[in-house]
C-alpha cells in the first residue's frame, strides 16, 4: 500500500513554494478548478462534462443537502499520529476513496484514461474502469501495475459482450464488477442536446467496443446499409467522419473504405444499454463471474436491502452526478435510510457531489464506507493530465487528513454518526 504523503507536509511545500512566487498548478478550490477547466476546454466537452439533466436540481442537491450537516469537532484528542488507511472487500486502501468510472475522458486530455491509472497507482487510491472509457482496459491496466481497479459494465443488449468485457475485466486484474443500474437509457441533458453533441457518435468513449473480439465480430457480421440516413455533408460531418475513422484502432483509410468505423458506432449506439435490466441480470452476473458484485446508482433503501438478499457484495449510492433524473433525490440526502437498510453486512461507497474532505467526513458519518469522486478529477485532468488527477487525489488526501485531525479522529473509522449535527 501507498501511504500518501502527510497533509502537512503537502501544505507546507505549497505555502513554502508561494515564497518563491509559485502557486499549485492546479487549484484547490473546488469551484476555481472547474472555472479554470472551462476556460481549457470547448463549450461541447465542458458542457458534457459538468453538466447533467434536465434543470440541474439534482447537481445543486447533491451540493446543497451536503450543508444540511455540520461536524462537530471534539478537542481535546491526541491527534499526533493519523492513519487513514482503510480494508474494503479485500483490499487494503491509503483512504476511503475511489476514483469514479468517468467515460470519454480523452475529452478532457488525450493520455485519458492512462493519465489516470497512473496517477490513482501513484496514490493506491482505486480507479473503477469505465465501461466507456478512451482507452483499453488492458492498456489502461498495464499502466498501473499491481495498482487496485475495479471495472464498471453498462448491461449491453449483446449478452456474449458482456460477457466478454467481465472476462477481459477479470484477466487485467480488476478485483470487482460494478453494474452501473442508472443508465438505461441516457438522461434528457439539456446543454448536450443545445449543442447536439454526443461523443460516443464520433467514435469518441467506445473503445472497450472497438478492442472486443465479440464485438469484432458482430460487426463484420453487419451488412453494408446503403440506405442508411446520411448526415449532410459539409465541414461539421466531415470532421465527425475524420474523427470516427482516427478512433477506431487501424488504419484510418482502411476503416474508411471498409466502412468499419461508421459500422462500430452504429452497433455501439443499438447495444450499449438495455432497458430490461432488472435482478434476473444480477443472478445471472454471478454465473458469469467469481468476482464481487457492486451496484452503483441505487438510491432506494428497498432496493439496497434486497441487494443484500440476493447476496451483492456491495452498493455505490449514487445518481450519476445529476445526470441522469432531474429531481432525484441527494446521495447525500438518500444515504442514511440506505446505510439504515445495509446495516453494514456490506459496504457503501457514496458518490455524487462530493468535493472537499468535509463532505467525505459527512458521508463516512452517514454510514458509507468510502467515497468515489467523478468530475473533480476529469477538471484535473483536463488542466495538467497525469499531474493534474494527482493534485486532485493528494488534495483530497490532505483535506480529509486534515479535517479529520482538527475533529479529533485519527481514522476513518472513528467518524460515526456522533461527528454531526442537523444544521439549524
Ligand atoms: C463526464 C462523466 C462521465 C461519466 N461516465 C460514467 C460511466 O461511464 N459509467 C458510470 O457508471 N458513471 C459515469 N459517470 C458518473 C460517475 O461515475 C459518478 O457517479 C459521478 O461523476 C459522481 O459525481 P461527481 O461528478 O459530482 O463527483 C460519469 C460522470 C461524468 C461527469
Amino acid at each position: 500500500m501507498t501511504t500518501p504523503p502527510s497533509a502537512l507536509a503537502h501544505q507546507r511545500a505549497i505555502y513554502l513554494a508561494g515564497v518563491a512566487g509559485e502557486r499549485p498548478g492546479v487549484p484547490l478550490d473546488p469551484a476555481v478548478l472547474e472555472r479554470e477547466a472551462e476556460k481549457r476546454l470547448s463549450a461541447e466537452t465542458f458542457a458534457y462534462i459538468a453538466g447533467g439533466a434536465g434543470a440541474g436540481r439534482t447537481i445543486a442537491a447533491n451540493r446543497d443537502d451536503f450543508d444540511r450537516w455540520r461536524i462537530v469537532p471534539r478537542m481535546l484528542n491526541d491527534v499526533s499520529e493519523v492513519d487513514l488507511s482503510t480494508r474494503l472487500l479485500g483490499m487494503d486502501l491509503p483512504a476511503p476513496l475511489f476514483l469514479a468510472p468517468l467515460g470519454v475522458m480523452e475529452l478532457a486530455h488525450p493520455e485519458s484514461d492512462k493519465a489516470v491509472g497512473r496517477a490513482a497507482a501513484k496514490h493506491g487510491v482505486p480507479l473503477i474502469f469505465s465501461n466507456q472509457a478512451s482507452r483499453p482496459m488492458e492498456e489502461v491496466a498495464k499502466a498501473m501495475g499491481g495498482a487496485p481497479r475495479w471495472f464498471q459494465l453498462y448491461w449491453s443488449k449483446n449478452e456474449e459482450l458482456v460477457k466478454s468485457f467481465v472476462t477481459r475485466a477479470e484477466n487485467c486484474g480488476c478485483s470487482a464488477i460494478v453494474v452501473t443500474l442508472d443508465t438505461k437509457m441516457l438522461g434528457w441533458r439539456v446543454k448536450d442536446l443545445d449543442l447536439a453533441y454526443l461523443p460516443f457518435l464520433r467514435g469518441k468513449g467506445i473503445a472497450q467496443y472497438t478492442s472486443d473480439p465479440v464485438f469484432a465480430r458482430l460487426i463484420e457480421k453487419m451488412p453494408d446499409d446503403p440506405d442508411a440516413p446520411k448526415p449532410k455533408i459539409n465541414l461539421n460531418s466531415l470532421s465527425t467522419l475524420w474523427q470516427m475513422i482516427n478512433a477506431y484502432p487501424g488504419k484510418p483509410l482502411d476503416n474508411l473504405k471498409s466502412g468499419r468505423a461508421r459500422k462500430a458506432v452504429k452497433l455501439f449506439t443499438e447495444i450499449y444499454t438495455n432497458p430490461t435490466l432488472n435482478w434476473e441480470h444480477i443472478a445471472r452476473l454471478r454465473g458469469y463471474t467469481k468476482l464481487p458484485i457492486i451496484l452503483k446508482g441505487v438510491l432506494h433503501p428497498d432496493e439496497a436491502a434486497r441487494a443484500v438478499e440476493e447476496g451483492v457484495d456491495g452498493l455505490i449510492v449514487s445518481n450519476h452526478g445529476g445526470r441522469q433524473v432531474d429531481g432525484a433525490v441527494s446521495t447525500i440526502a438518500a444515504l442514511p435510510a440506505i446505510a439504515e437498510a445495509v446495516k453494514g453486512r456490506i459496504p457503501v461507497i457514496f458518490d455524487s457531489g462530493v468535493r472537499t474532505g468535509a463532505d467525505m467526513i459527512k458521508a463516512l458519518a452517514l454510514g458509507a464506507s468510502a467515497v468515489a469522486i467523478g468530475r473533480p478529477y476529469a477538471y484535473g485532468l483536463a488542466l495538467a493530465g497525469e499531474e493534474g488527477v494527482s493534485e486532485v487525489i493528494r488534495g483530497f488526501l490532505s483535506d480529509f487528513e486534515l479535517n479529520l485531525r482538527l475533529a479529533g479522529g485519527t481514522r476513518p473509522s472513528d467518524i460515526d454518526r456522533e461527528w454531526l449535527v442537523a444544521a439549524p
